[in-house]
């Protein structure tokens, strides 16, 4: 115990002196938000709400069990069917959240005689599941190509598995989707992809940015779908392995019935919000211009890195933001290698907004 609190008090410590103490607030009163993933605002969009409303009166609050036991309903057949029909896929299977479909999926696929090639900038989610599974972990440069062929050359092993994110969380830059298909083929690989933070906002009818060529495409219900849970796409045969082997799935009580029946409601309603999507590509192109950053049209992201050369500049920048009105956090180590301030924006910020939010960018 004694050792215990002495790990503590150094944590703590370490984290306080290197500006890297983290706290817990609720999104400030009269701040425009900047920094939740509630891209599409529909976290507040009334059909939305009605339908979580429905839900409950419909399926009641809780689902009791695993849904291997009896906590299956009816509204997840559906929504998985509804899924796989949007995203051209042929079967889909859902989860509580995307970290636990992440962590579940992968570590049920791969085990100790797989190599699993991850984007060096890969989500946490995906790191744990291969982690778990016990399978040789490969990283590529991010988005190298160049790198990761050379990897899967070195590498040869019988099960490869390319693991990555269509959009980048933290730096906002997207995936090289064409060229990992045509690795995926030439090395005969496993490709599992996540695109938690295009679904949504790309693609036609929104249906993110994941080819459909890849073997597994997870996409999350808690950013632009604005409530939250994850699916993961895949083959018929591929979903029943999972059903009987992703932890995550088999030892966790099943999600409220009544998210899911607000799930099929934001499904059918982010297929026609494109007028907002592309409002949204055109707050992100006055930021980015604003920022520096590239504004090539195979570049442009919602999320806005303003990278800075320490924790506590980050922290200032953040200040900065707030006293213009502005819900901005900073973003600092072990979360990512050099701290920032990172906007994601979506379609509530103004026009006017977005000219004061490119001020307080070219201001420093
Ligand atoms: C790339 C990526 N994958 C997975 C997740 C996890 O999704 P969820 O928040 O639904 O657990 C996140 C969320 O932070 C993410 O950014």
């Amino acid at each position: 115990m004694q050792a215990f609190t002495g790990q503590i008090n150094d944590f703590l410590l370490h984290a306080e002196k290197t500006n890297r103490l983290r706290y817990l607030e609720a999104p400030p009163d009269g701040l425009v938000d900047l920094c939740s993933n509630d891209y599409l605002g529909l976290s507040i969009h009334p059909a939305l709400c009605d339908a979580l409303k429905t839900g409950i009166d419909l399926y009641g609050a809780g689902s009791t069990a695993s849904r291997l036991v009896r906590g299956h309903r009816d509204i997840f057949g559906h929504v998985e069917a509804a899924v796989a029909d949007w995203l051209q896929g042929e079967a889909a299977l859902t989860f509580a959240n995307g970290y636990t479909a992440n962590f579940g999926c992968l570590s049920a696929i791969c085990d100790a005689s797989y190599v699993a090639f991850i984007d060096r900038l890969a989500h946490a989610s995906l790191v744990d599941g291969v982690r778990l599974s016990g399978a040789k972990k490969v990283y590529f440069r991010h988005n190298d190509m160049g790198h990761l062929a050379e990897l899967l050359a070195k590498h040869r092993a019988p099960r490869a598995i390319i693991i990555t994110e269509t959009l980048f969380s933290m730096d906002g830059d997207f995936a090289p989707v064409e060229a990992l298909l045509r690795l995926k083929s030439d090395f005969d690989a496993l490709l599992y992809i996540d695109d938690a933070h295009a679904i949504g906002v790309y693609g036609e009818a929104g249906r993110g940015l994941s080819p459909v060529g890849a073997d597994f495409r997870m996409i999350t219900f808690g950013k632009a779908l604005g409530l939250e849970g994850a699916a993961v796409v895949c083959s018929e045969r591929a979903r029943a392995y999972l059903m009987h082997n992703a932890r995550t799935f088999v030892f966790s009580t099943a999600p409220l019935p009544a998210i899911l029946h607000a799930v099929q409601a934001a499904i059918e309603l982010v297929k026609i919000l494109q007028p907002d999507r592309e409002r949204l590509w055109q707050t992100a192109g006055t930021i980015r211009r604003a920022a520096g950053l590239t504004t090539d049209s195979t570049n442009i992201s919602h999320i806005v890195p303003l990278i800075c050369e320490s924790e506590k500049a980050a922290l200032a920048l953040s200040q900065k933001f707030a006293a213009a009105g502005f819900h901005a956090r900073a973003i600092r180590p072990p979360t990512v290698k050099e701290s920032r301030v990172r906007l994601s924006l979506n379609t509530r910020v103004t026009a006017a907004q977005t000219e004061r939010v490119a001020e307080v960018i070219r201001a420093g």
